[in-house]
């Protein structure tokens, strides 16, 4: 079972139901935290804005060759994911949008190596996945807080085991680490709410805790399932803006995952459309809009029109999908 579905049936308020999470926390911090991401780069439709992908940017950070991933075995087997190719260039900013279920979080847990591909390979940073750690920051698509830490330390935690970070942690956890963590929180407006604990925050605000974890230790890689999914519209667009700035600051290569297309658009340098279960990509496009990009961007013409290829591309792959069930 994933570490979030382990988490979320454990009952935050009882006691003895915490010495499971201390192996939740372990597993959390060596998997979670070696996760990926990078460019994915495939044989594009490239419909939309006419901007077919270049050719072979480098170096490749990411690189899925013909990974398949199938749950279960027998009578059971659910094939989550197609045969998928797809490269990712260091410091790329790719969306990945699709139908509910087509294999988006699967394709990050294969970047992290929190999922082995049925078929082919996933490289990432010019090794196979699960061949060596790197430093990669993950926000899952349900906040998986400790609910025994605080939000500063559930923040820290990446520094705790992350080097160059984990070998200073003793010395600087209560000065420059909790300074960092809460200079991030005042960033996604949670100041003040470091020395609260995690049932005490709302969902939305959980994520934007959930985004501080994940870039608090300055990861090369940035793999987000919906970060912001649960958060009001005004909250969200600020979010928004912290990441582009932050991704235009240190140029990590990052994989979003969104339902949001207006956010695919917003954010990303490239978006690439699934289609529905078992996913495969239909569509692999740049997005050139000029950074840094605005809210008021997202109700220009070329940004709708954008927005509404998208959109197509998605409800034809759910009516397709619904063609094929009946
Ligand atoms: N551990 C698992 N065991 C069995 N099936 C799974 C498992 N994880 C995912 N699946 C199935 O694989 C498919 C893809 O799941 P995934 O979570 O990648 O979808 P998604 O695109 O992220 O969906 P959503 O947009 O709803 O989050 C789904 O049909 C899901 O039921
Ligand atoms: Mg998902």
């Amino acid at each position: 079972m994933q570490f979030g579905a382990r988490l979320l049936k454990t009952n935050p308020v009882n006691p003895s139901a915490f010495r499971d999470v201390v192996d939740l926390e372990r597993e959390f911090l060596a998997s979670g935290l070696h996760a990926l991401v990078a460019m994915m780069r495939m044989q594009p439709i490239s419909e939309f804005a006419g901007m077919p992908v270049p050719a072979a940017p480098a170096p490749v950070a990411i690189e899925l060759s013909d990974a398949s991933v199938t749950f279960g075995r027998g009578a059971r087997a659910v094939p989550a994911l197609s045969k998928t190719t797809l490269r990712i260039a260091d410091g790329e900013f790719v969306a990945l949008v699709g139908p509910s279920g087509c294999g988006k979080s699967t394709i990050l847990r294969l970047v992290s190596g929190l999922v082995q591909p049925t078929t082919g390979v996933v490289i990432v940073g010019g090794r196979e996945v699960a061949a060596r750690a790197l430093r990669v920051g993950m926000a899952f698509q349900n906040p998986t807080m400790l609910p025994w830490m605080t939000i500063e330390r559930n923040i820290m935690l990446p520094l705790k085991i992350v080097e160059p970070f984990r070998s200073q942690f003793r010395k600087l956890r209560k000065t420059e680490f909790r300074d960092k963590a809460n200079a991030l929180l005042e960033q996604v407006g949670l100041k003040g709410f470091g020395s609260r604990f995690p049932w005490q925050l709302s969902g939305g605000m959980l994520q934007r805790a959930n985004l501080c974890r994940a870039l608090i230790h300055e990861p090369r890689m940035l793999l987000l399932d919906e970060p912001f999914g649960a958060l009001d519209q005004f909250t969200r667009e600020e979010l928004w803006s912290i990441l582009q700035d932050l991704w235009m600051a240190h140029s990590a290569t990052v994989l979003l995952v969104t339902h949001d297309l207006r956010e695919a658009a917003f954010l990303a340098s490239r978006i690439c459309v699934m289609s529905a279960r078992p996913g495969r990509i239909l569509d692999d496009s740049q997005v050139t809009f000029s950074r840094p990009r605005t809210v008021a961007n997202t109700f220009e013409p070329d940004f709708v029109a954008l927005n509404q290829k998208l959109r197509a591309f998605i409800v034809d792959a759910r009516t397709a999908s619904a063609e094929g069930a009946a």
